[in-house]
């Protein structure tokens, strides 16, 4: 089955053909990020119309890519929820009017399911169809989300744990600028914080064992605003001085994040007697998080799926490939009164 996935929940622009669930034809990103950058963050109604002036170009060129054309495609997924609501709705009615004229079905996706989902695109897709591998612990770590993430062989998704405040993305673009770095800072502070010392600054590990606040109640949670307001007093109290200074409080500030983000995930692991666990959203591309997961998933003998950098921040393979699915089993059928929503459920399933 041929599934045109199309994305436009935040700052990017995505649109992919996927066969089949796994088999990714072509991912086309236009990314908005560098004219976010002068604002510091992304403006809803400015993303919104930098989608509109873009998503018909993006999805001729994910078809042509494909080397396909529009009648050889089977289904549209588009992403319904969560995200920035004008963004959202340029990309639901495009797709409604590209459905209709088709003459084919149309699902519309959960944004969050869909990176869990961007883990096991291409070779990792057979993991699915093995029944050792669950249940399965995902950890979601985007510019919007932190979230745990139980599957089950049903692929029915439980949400166990998530951000009481910052998402973990979103403490990283909140450091960087107060580093005085550029957005998205989650990349920037990974680069500097390779040649600096993660034991120079000692910042607070929340909700955590060592912070002796790890009640039940946030066994699973997690809180990155008191990270970030410490490195703000921090930098007050010691302005940074040179570039080893920045460096070092780099390495510290993502020594924190990484170090709460890799112990309740494996929490979670033990817990839940998990078998696998999966990585995914733009955090995920972290190179400090990936080398801690791998040294403690070797150690726990536990399965580690890292999703691929290209499907790690917002993408349109990860929503073709849930649309594949949820489109087979035939559930949402020709679905066109999709309506962009901010809500979303603890449970979900994938198919
Ligand atoms: O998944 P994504 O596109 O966001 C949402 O859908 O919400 O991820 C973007 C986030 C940004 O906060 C960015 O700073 C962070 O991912 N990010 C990173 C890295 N690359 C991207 N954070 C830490 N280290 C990286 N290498
Ligand atoms: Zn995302």
């Amino acid at each position: 089955m041929i599934v045109l996935g199309i994305e436009s929940s935040c700052d990017e622009t995505a649109a992919s053909i996927v066969k089949d669930g796994y088999n990714v034809l072509s991912n086309v990103i236009y990314s908005q990020a560098d004219l976010h950058a002068q604002y510091g963050g992304v403006i809803p109604e400015v993303a919104a119309r930098l989608h509109l002036s873009k998503i018909k170009h993006t999805v001729q060129k994910a078809v042509q890519e494909a080397s396909l054309n529009f009648s050889q495609i089977d289904g549209i997924a588009v992403t319904e929820t969560p995200g920035l609501l004008p963004a959202l709705l340029v990309g639901t009615s495009f797709s409604k009017g590209l459905a209709n004229t088709l003459e084919i079905p149309l699902v519309g996706v959960n944004h969050i399911i869909s990176h869990i989902y961007s883990s096991f695109l291409g070779d990792n897709f057979k993991v699915l169809a093995d029944s050792n591998s669950f249940p399965i612990l995902s950890l979601v770590v985007s510019g919007g989300h932190t979230l745990l993430v139980l599957i089950d062989e049903q692929f029915h998704c439980k949400i166990i744990g998530r951000t009481i405040d910052d998402a973990a993305g979103e403490a990283y673009d909140k450091a960087a600028k107060l580093l005085g770095l550029s957005y998205p800072g989650g990349p920037e502070i990974d680069k500097m914080a390779k040649l600096g010392n993660g034991k120079a600054v000692s910042f607070p590990r929340a909700l955590t064992g060592r912070s002796g606040k790890n009640q039940n109640e946030h066994k699973f949670n997690f809180s990155f605003s008191g990270v970030k307001t410490s490195l703000f007093y921090h930098l007050k109290k010691s302005p940074l001085q040179n570039q080893q200074d920045l460096n070092d409080n780099a390495a510290s500030f993502q020594e924190a994040v990484v170090d709460v983000l890799v112990e309740k995930a494996f929490l979670a692991v033990e817990e839940y007697d998990c078998k696998t666990i999966t990585v995914s959203g733009g955090v995920a591309c972290n190179s400090r998080l990936k080398e801690r997961l791998q040294e403690t998933a070797e150690i726990k003998n536990t399965k580690l799926l890292i999703s691929e950098p290209k499907y790690c921040t917002d993408n349109a393979a990860m929503i073709a490939g849930l649309g594949f699915h949820l489109l087979s089993s035939n559930k949402n059928g020709k679905n066109l009164s999709i309506i962009p929503r901010f809500q979303y459920n603890d449970e979900h399933s994938f198919s």
